[in-house]
């Protein structure tokens, strides 16, 4: 039977985005019912979402008509999921605090359904205090989230708030009902995921590091999770939230790294998509190093850091079943990934092209040629990362023998 979705849409302009939602959610076979706040109808058209839903839309608490062909208690538990894409900050104070002003917050108060919230919002309103003990207190209640994402706002702003794309939300759909079915398609796998540049204290307020901004990894860490493995995030410093559903350990240099990873075994799967990097100062200064007019700059001496993914790949006792690193290569990209592959000892490799021209480091889209074992080479064509990493959850699903 096709599974039901509430859709409740609040107003904010990436309520525009559901209208694919819907109809790529068709597609797979869902059904969609909607609800509109009066906010979203700015936004979207209730013909437009009843033509492409093929449903009624829900719009007023107090509508006769709709109490006496579905009252409001029954609508909001006769779905197996509610879904509030794009879930403003205005909605999620109202269902973190229990409101009941409207159709959409009551029937999120009256359900007994798992909720499942797309937030979409400005990046300073979705950092304030306020929306994040909102977040907290729902997270705390069961409800589960996807997204927000960084990237550009439509308000000019740069920072998290876009909602997830309407791939990424059907991914979490799908995910959660299989979750209520029992069935998660990762279910109870372990997964460590590295992420993020590191940190190497040259002083107490200097540090080498490099332009990771942890996208990759964290999309990676938070596909895994919606599949229903059980993840452990290791995360150099980067300017995301940690993802929702995973266990993030926060870590500044790539010894701290490593150890983070070593206490967090044993797992099935290991991902290294973290840029580590390869030395650090060799001492770091107690004191902050001063400025030593007439005399040359210090030299800085260097030692090489421990790899990761060498380790990992290595561990004669406990090495997960499957190790997959990264290779981020400016030239002969799988010549390199080769090399890399053999020389670490991994399963497999996601090698990409980071020439600055690219845009691949701190951007939002990637382009990988996967390399395994076996000599076989696949070019995946240039993705955002978010689907890099359902990619690779998908690779790593066939690897163990639990596809789809
Ligand atoms: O040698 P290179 O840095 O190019 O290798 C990249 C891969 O190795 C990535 O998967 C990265 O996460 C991992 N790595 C590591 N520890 C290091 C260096 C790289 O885990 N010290």
């Amino acid at each position: 039977m096709r599974a039901r979705i509430l859709l409740v849409i609040s107003g904010g302009i990436a309520a525009y985005k559901c209208l694919e939602l819907i109809r790529r959610g068709r597609e797979r076979g869902l059904a969609f019912r909607c609800v509109t706040t009066r906010a979203a109808e700015q936004f979207v058209t209730p013909l437009a979402l009843a033509a492409l839903s093929g449903e009624k839309v829900y719009r007023e608490l107090f509508s006769l008509v709709d109490e006496t062909e579905i009252g409001h208690i029954r609508l909001s538990r006769e779905a197996d999921l509610v879904v509030v894409a794009p879930a403003t900050a205005d909605l999620l104070a109202r269902m973190a605090n229990g409101l009941a002003d409207d159709l959409a917050s009551t029937l999120l108060l009256a359900t007994d359904r798992p909720v499942l919230v797309a937030p979409a919002m400005n990046p300073r309103m979705w950092e304030h205090p306020a929306t994040r003990r909102n977040v907290e207190r729902l997270r705390a209640d069961g409800v589960r989230f996807v997204g927000p994402e960084p990237g550009d706002m439509a308000c000019g702003e740069e920072g998290v708030g876009r909602m997830a794309e309407p791939a990424t939300i059907l991914e979490a759909i799908e995910g959660l009902l299989a979750e209520i079915r029992g069935e998660a398609r990762l279910g109870g796998v372990r997964v460590l995921v590295t992420s993020g540049p590191t940190r190497e204290p040259l002083d107490p307020v200097r540090f080498f590091s490099n332009r990771s901004s942890g996208r990759q990894g964290h999309a990676i860490a938070a596909a895994f999770a919606r599949a229903g493995a059980r993840v452990t995030l290791v995360s150099g410093p980067v300017c995301l939230p940690d993802p929702p559903g995973v266990h993030t350990v926060h870590v500044e240099t790539a010894r701290e790294m490593l150890d983070a990873c070593l206490a967090a075994l044993p797992v099935e799967v290991a991902v290294c998509a973290a840029a580590v990097s390869d030395w650090r100062p060799a001492h770091a200064a107690a004191e902050k190093i001063k400025k030593r007019p007439g005399l040359p700059p210090p030299a800085i001496e260097l030692a090489e850091n421990p790899d990761i993914l060498a380790t990992l790949s290595g561990l004669s006792e406990g090495r997960p079943r499957l190790v997959v690193g990264f290779a981020a290569e400016t030239e002969r990209v799988v010549d390199n990934a080769r090399e890399k592959l053999a020389r670490k000892g991994c399963d497999l490799i996601l090698a990409n092209d980071v020439s600055p021209e690219t845009g691949v480091l701190g951007g939002e889209r990637n382009r990988i040629v996967v390399v395994e074992r076996d000599g076989r080479v696949e070019p995946w064509p240039e993705l955002s990362k978010e689907e890099v990493a359902r990619r690779i959850v998908d690779l790593v699903a066939a690897r163990l023998g639990m596809g789809a």
